[in-house]
């Protein structure tokens, strides 16, 4: 009896692959960039199970390529990248690594708030360019946080952290989301408001959707138009959430007054594209999540719903663990 074969698209945190080193005969990209979809296919062609990254897109022509492959477990709590129904419709268990990033992400969603309304990487670089000469009453003016009004839409796991956050600030918190949080309200002063009153309201705006068909380009024309001249845009969820052509145009007519990006379309935003050199728009490699310890988490839960799968068990953060005892899930292990 063997080990089951996998292909793991990058270097997790040990946490996770030295797990997934004991129980299997592991293939282990380790490029700095995201393996080419070719080689994917290539590695996985015979792997049991793969554990993907949010760069690799895992779909039903993947699956169909690699007949043995029966889990995928996805290194984010965000599982845009895979085609859930294309692996539940062949008995493949997918996952994904929810709750360990919640508040790891939400500090750096408000670190990026707090970092745009007062202009803390503007200043830096003022200083690094030398042009610091005296204090003066009218430099690097920004705005305040607190008492000001946060505006979310999406009040998932991390949305609710970024309102408790709020709070410390002595912010007012209003939300959007498709479905109403009564608890949350009650629990944390929230208010819910249609999504188009959240816009016209707050001054800032954080977005905490996951990329869907109806979420994409949900940031507009239309729904910047609606926004305050003093607003600023802050966005830790996915790229492709914001039309970055109207972000742009927002931002140049002062439309709004900043933005902050973790998170861009398409990653990595080029060089030379206008939205990194405005001094108004702060972007950053989307690292939300980027603490050692919670990309140790993600790693000991990729790892922990890759090997339940290769056991033919329910995968403990399994996003289709409807698809086990069907299909590729009942393959005999020859292992
Ligand atoms: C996720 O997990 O979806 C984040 O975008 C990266 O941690």
């Amino acid at each position: 009896m063997g080990k089951p074969k996998v292909f793991v698209t990058r270097i997790i945190p040990s946490e996770g692959l030295d797990q997934i080193h004991a129980y299997c005969d592991a293939t282990v990209w380790e490029d700095e960039l995201p393996p080419p979809r070719e080689v994917i296919l290539q590695e996985a062609r015979d792997a049991d199970g793969l554990v993907s990254l949010l760069t690799d897109t895992i779909d039903g022509e993947l699956m169909d390529a690699c007949p043995r492959l029966r889990v995928v477990s996805n290194y984010a709590v965000g599982f845009d990248n895979l085609d859930i129904p294309a692996g539940t419709s062949r008995g493949i268990l997918m996952g994904n690594t929810p709750g360990v990033l919640t508040e790891t992400t939400a500090d750096f969603a408000f670190a990026l708030l707090m970092a745009s309304a007062r202009r803390i990487v503007e200043g830096a670089d003022y200083v690094r360019a030398g042009n610091w000469k005296t204090w003066g009453p009218m430099l690097l003016l920004g705005v305040d946080v607190h008492h000001a009004t946060l505006g979310l839409l999406g009040l998932g796991r991390i949305g609710v952290e970024m309102a408790k956050r709020a709070r410390g600030f002595d912010m007012k918190v209003i939300y959007y989301d498709v479905f109403r949080r009564e608890d949350m309200e009650q629990q944390f002063g929230l208010t819910y408001a249609p999504m188009e009153d959240v816009l016209k309201q707050a001054d800032f705006v954080s977005i905490h959707t996951p990329l869907t068909p109806e979420t994409h380009h949900l940031m507009n024309r239309q729904r910047f138009a609606l926004m305050k001249p003093n607003a600023v845009l802050i966005n830790t969820s996915r790229g492709p959430v914001v039309d970055n052509d109207a972000l742009l145009e927002a931002l140049q007519s002062g439309q709004i007054a900043g933005a902050g990006l973790d998170v861009t379309e398409p990653e990595p935003l080029p060089a030379d594209s206008p939205l990194a050199h405005l001094p108004n728009c702060l972007v950053v490699p989307h690292i939300a999540s980027a603490s050692r310890v919670t990309r140790g988490k993600m790693a000991d839960i990729a790892a922990r719903n890759l090997i339940a799968g290769l056991q033919g068990e329910a995968l403990p953060c399994g996003l289709n663990n409807d698809a086990l005892g069907q299909g590729r899930s009942t393959l005999p292990r020859d292992w």
